[in-house]
């Protein structure tokens, strides 16, 4: 049977009997079978860890229980995660989807639609456009969300088979020693296809979460993030007044975050893919990566880099600020430029300090891609390197010390030697870092 057929007939019978876009036995989007693998994933996710490392997070798990064992549930300081990018499930739900290919579904309840390969049409179905002042859909009738609001379920993995982990490790961790998800231990996941200026929703949910967090455990949370989560946390902080921080926060432990934007955004926009090997993406996710408003956001700000040199093509020198110029020659969509426009007056996070006692852990020492030297646009070549997590290059990692001088609460700086931007997460130096935060360790 051809595959054309094999797929009409599987649509056939899904839609007879309303099975939400699965198919039992073979991978039907290849899109979303790609993402997982993709240098996107690699550069944000944490990677799977050696023996070794797991023995440590299984000895640090046996000590903090042991140690907090006797603890009432009300003495522990509550806490409060923020995802990174591609760091939370996403879901989706057709209603009468527009007409885009055949084999395309029109209406569907929720699925999981990040790292689900059992789907149709996922890249059709995951894209933004920007229209009327804001992203929406690019697909009408598509809606989406993150589910499990408030929940470590929504952060634990990013998979429903559980082969993905992203906070599990911490929260297992936080869990022996008695913490209660959905009680002391809450997670604020958001859409981060989204750039910061798109997310008034999330800003308004996570003030209440922290809120309800606080009547139901009498204390302020420790908000935690990983990455883009950083950032993100950052921009939230500016929509709330200083009394409202002093009451409800008690602090922010800031996992590899990318506060002065990433490298790697450049090669993912403007770059050719190339599927990771010089620092690009593959096809098919650098398309999908063009429409959303997050990877114009990561792209390196003006307030760490200056006028540095990110990208050279024959003679031609790059810096941020020809960054529209880079595009346009590059061939990347309007749209692209557009949106980095848009949230470069958000970029200037040196100038916005979070107010609330903040823990800046960070990863150096590895090789990270810094600028792009190519014969022409279609060429590829190694990007020359320096210091970093191997996603973010060290001066942006460490701009958070700017806010030492601007506000009046603690800004600690944590680097540690040879650890991943993804690998935070998992890194047992980082997470003792956290726990001492909390009083469990
Ligand atoms: C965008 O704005 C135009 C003009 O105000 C309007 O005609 C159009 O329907 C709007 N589109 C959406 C999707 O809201
Ligand atoms: C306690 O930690 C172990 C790993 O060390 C994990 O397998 C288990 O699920 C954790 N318990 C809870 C309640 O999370
Ligand atoms: C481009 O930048 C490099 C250093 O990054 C410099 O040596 C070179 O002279 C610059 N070329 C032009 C045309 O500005
Ligand atoms: C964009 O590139 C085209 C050629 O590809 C050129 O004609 C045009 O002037 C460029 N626009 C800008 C704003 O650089
Ligand atoms: C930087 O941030 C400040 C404070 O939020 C804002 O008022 C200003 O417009 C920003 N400036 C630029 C150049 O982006
Ligand atoms: C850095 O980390 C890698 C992977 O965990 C490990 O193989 C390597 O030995 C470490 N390097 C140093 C110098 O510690």
């Amino acid at each position: 049977m051809s595959r054309h057929l094999l797929l009409f007939f599987c649509i056939l019978i899904s839609q007879t009997l309303s099975i939400p876009l699965k198919s039992s036995y073979h991978t039907v989007d290849p899109v979303a079978n790609a993402l997982q693998y993709d240098a996107f994933f690699k550069k944000f996710m944490p990677q799977p860890i050696t023996t070794q490392e797991r023995q440590q997070l299984v000895q640090l798990t046996q000590t903090v229980a042991n140690k907090n064992r006797a603890r009432s549930e009300r003495s522990l300081v509550p806490v409060i995660i923020i995802p990174s990018l591609i760091g939370n499930i996403m879901e989706a739900r057709l209603d009468d989807a527009e007409y885009v290919h055949w084999y395309c579904y029109d209406n569907s309840d929720w699925y999981t639609i990040f790292l689900n390969n059992w789907q149709f049409c996922f890249s059709e179905n995951f894209q933004l456009k920007f229209e009327n002042g804001s992203y929406i859909s690019s697909r009408r009738g598509v809606t989406t969300r993150p589910p499990h609001w408030g929940s470590t379920q929504s952060c634990d993995f990013l998979d429903e088979a559980k082969t993905l982990p992203v906070w599990s490790d911490i929260n297992n961790i936080l869990r022996n020693a008695s913490y209660v998800d959905g009680v002391n231990l809450r997670a604020a996941p958001y859409d981060w296809r989204f750039g910061p200026e798109g997310l008034n929703e999330w800003y308004e949910a996570t003030r209440r979460l922290f809120e309800e967090s606080y009547e139901k455990n009498s204390a302020p949370a420790a908000a935690v993030s990983l990455s883009m989560g950083g950032p993100y946390f950052v921009q939230f902080l500016q929509t709330v007044s200083q009394e409202w921080k002093d009451k409800y926060v008690r602090s922010f432990t800031s996992l590899s975050g990318a506060f002065g934007g990433s490298s790697f955004a450049i090669s993912a926009l403007a770059l050719p893919p190339d599927n990771g090997q010089y620092g690009s993406l593959s096809a098919i996710v650098q398309n999908l990566a063009r429409t959303w408003g997050s990877i114009p956001y990561l792209l390196p700000s003006t307030d760490v880099f200056r006028d540095k040199v990110f990208v050279s093509v024959g003679k031609v020198n790059y810096t941020i600020e020809d960054f529209p110029r880079l595009f346009n020659d590059s061939g990347v969509p309007a749209s692209v430029t557009d949106a980095w426009k848009r949230v470069r007056s958000l970029q200037n996070l040196s100038k916005k300090p979070p107010g609330v006692k903040t823990n800046c852990v960070y990863g150096y020492g590895l090789d990270t891609q810094a600028s792009f030297d190519r014969v022409d646009f279609k060429s590829t070549a190694t990007p020359s390197t320096e210091d970093g997590d191997t996603t973010c290059l060290r001066e942006a990692l460490e701009s958070c010390q700017d806010w030492k001088t601007k506000q009046k609460e603690p800004v600690i700086l944590y680097p540690i030697f040879n650890m991943t931007h993804g690998g935070a997460v998992t890194n047992v130096d980082a997470i003792k870092i956290f726990l001492s935060e909390i009083e469990l360790l």
